[in-house]
């Protein structure tokens, strides 16, 4: 296993790229199963253990997939089965994207259910409810999802989220885009990630209207065929990579950004007494003298996203002051606390809500995480924090941060990878 050795203490300082998006990857290479012919190409997809496993994944099904680091080519032409097995699926529950694609091209389709999560309940329900809109029966049998529908094509309906679901979005849209009639979507997620999915689904010849808005009405067409895109930059990697320069006191500039992404972010930062300064695609962060304490609700976008949240709680532990951070996403992610704890932060948790108490001077040790963000949040207590921390168990991190370690150390920061044994 890797872990990561950091030497804390240095200010970061100077400018790196971010990558392209994880998470708007994963439904575009799922989205690209929809065309019957030909070959999708996808660029600026980035080179993460998640989208290797998704590629098994899809391989698995019979695309066949080309990818240099950087574009990943999709041919779904000769597809050979509509299973999604359990050895894959419980590997990476973004997996679950499979589904509508499947179902609206061939009638069917059996998806092993995801399992348990790190940071406490991700139900599936939503997806489910909207194949089942769209005419689907849906079983579950043997730990599988079976849907099938009647007659192999789904029908147009009116989907309505209770609440607003970013994987639960794509999927009913990569299933509505084939089916016969029209659907909207209502309550929909317009999450960036989401955007692009729309914009590449158009590219293959889908019929769209309201995308990036909460309702999206979809035209079914009888066949869609292969597109080329660029994926949008990964907003959570370049916050992370700023977060990096705010909590070391440096300035850092993160670029190929699209800073509308980042807004609630970058206000949060300015709030704390960060100078920020934007331009058509680079943010540069200067960091104040003292940084100050803010509250923070992590919400669905545009407001301060969950994937956040933990890095966040890293950076108000050198805050002035105390701040109360909120997650109405997810109620149980908050499995970095003790671990900041035990480096010397003071946070306290009750239900959703953590307490920081700042600033805390932290101090190095073995610290280990359960989860990619987690993972993120103590790389980034581990630069500030005296003498040496290490972060074991990182290929959590390297699930959704492209070579993370390469970017701090362009930045300044005193960091290596190390492999190590784990007796258990
Ligand atoms: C995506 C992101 C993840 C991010 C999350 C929220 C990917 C691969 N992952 O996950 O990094 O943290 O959005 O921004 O893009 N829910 C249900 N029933 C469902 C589906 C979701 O109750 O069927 C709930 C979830 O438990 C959660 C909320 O809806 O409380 C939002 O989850 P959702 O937006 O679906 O997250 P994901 O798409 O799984």
């Amino acid at each position: 296993m890797d872990k990561l050795v950091i030497r804390g203490g240095r200010k970061l300082g100077g400018a790196v790229p971010a990558s392209g998006s994880k998470n708007a990857a994963l439904p575009l290479m799922a989205a690209a199963l929809l065309s019957e012919n030909g070959t999708s190409d996808l660029h600026r997809i980035p080179d993460l253990k998640d989208i290797r496993t998704f590629s098994a994944l899809l391989t698995r099904l019979g695309a066949v997939i080309d990818y240099d680091g950087a574009t990943l080519s999709i041919d779904a032409g000769n597809m050979e089965s509509v299973q999604a097995p359990y050895e894959l699926v419980k590997q990476m529950r973004a997996s679950i994207y499979v589904l509508g694609p499947l179902l609206a091209r061939f009638g069917h389709a059996s998806v092993s259910l995801p399992g348990g999560c790190a940071f406490g309940p991700r139900p599936i329900d939503l997806h489910l409810m909207a194949m089942e809109k769209l005419g689907a029966t849906v079983t579950i049998d043997k730990g599988y999802i079976e849907a099938t529908v009647k007659g192999g094509r789904l029908n147009g309906a009116h989907i309505d989220f209770p609440i607003s679901s970013v994987g639960a979005t794509g999927n009913a849209l990569m299933a509505a885009v084939l089916a016969d009639g029209v659907t909207t979507i209502g309550n929909a997620s317009i999450e960036p990630e989401i955007v692009a999915l729309c914009g590449f689904l158009e590219a293959m010849g889908a019929d769209i209207e309201g995308t990036g808005t909460t309702t999206l009405v979809v035209r079914g067409v009888r066949s869609l065929g292969p597109a080329r895109f660029s994926n949008i930059f990964d907003r959570i990697e370049a916050a992370t990579l700023l977060t990096a320069g705010a909590i070391t006191g440096g300035t850092v500039r993160v670029t190929d950004v699209e800073p509308s992404h980042l807004a609630t972010v970058l206000g949060k930062f300015e709030e704390a007494g960060c100078s920020v300064v934007t331009d058509t695609e680079s943010v540069t962060l200067q960091s104040p003298e003292t940084l100050l304490r803010t509250d923070v609700i992590a919400n669905p976008y545009p407001l301060f996203p969950t994937d956040m949240q933990a890095q966040w709680i890293a950076l108000m532990t050198q805050a002035k002051g105390i701040s109360e951070i909120i997650d109405r996403v997810y109620h149980e992610r908050f499995n970095h606390i003790p671990e900041l704890n035990r480096l010397g932060a003071h946070i306290e948790i009750r239900e959703n809500e953590a307490t920081v108490h700042g600033p805390k001077r932290l101090t190095g040790t073995t610290v280990m995480s359960t989860d990619l963000r987690a993972s993120a949040c103590l790389v980034l207590a581990g630069l500030v924090a005296e003498g040496v921390t290490e972060v074991l168990r990182i290929y959590h991190l390297d699930r959704g941060y492209e070579r993370i370690e390469n970017k701090l150390l362009a930045l300044g920061a005193d960091i290596e990878r190390q492999s190590y044994q784990e007796f258990r």
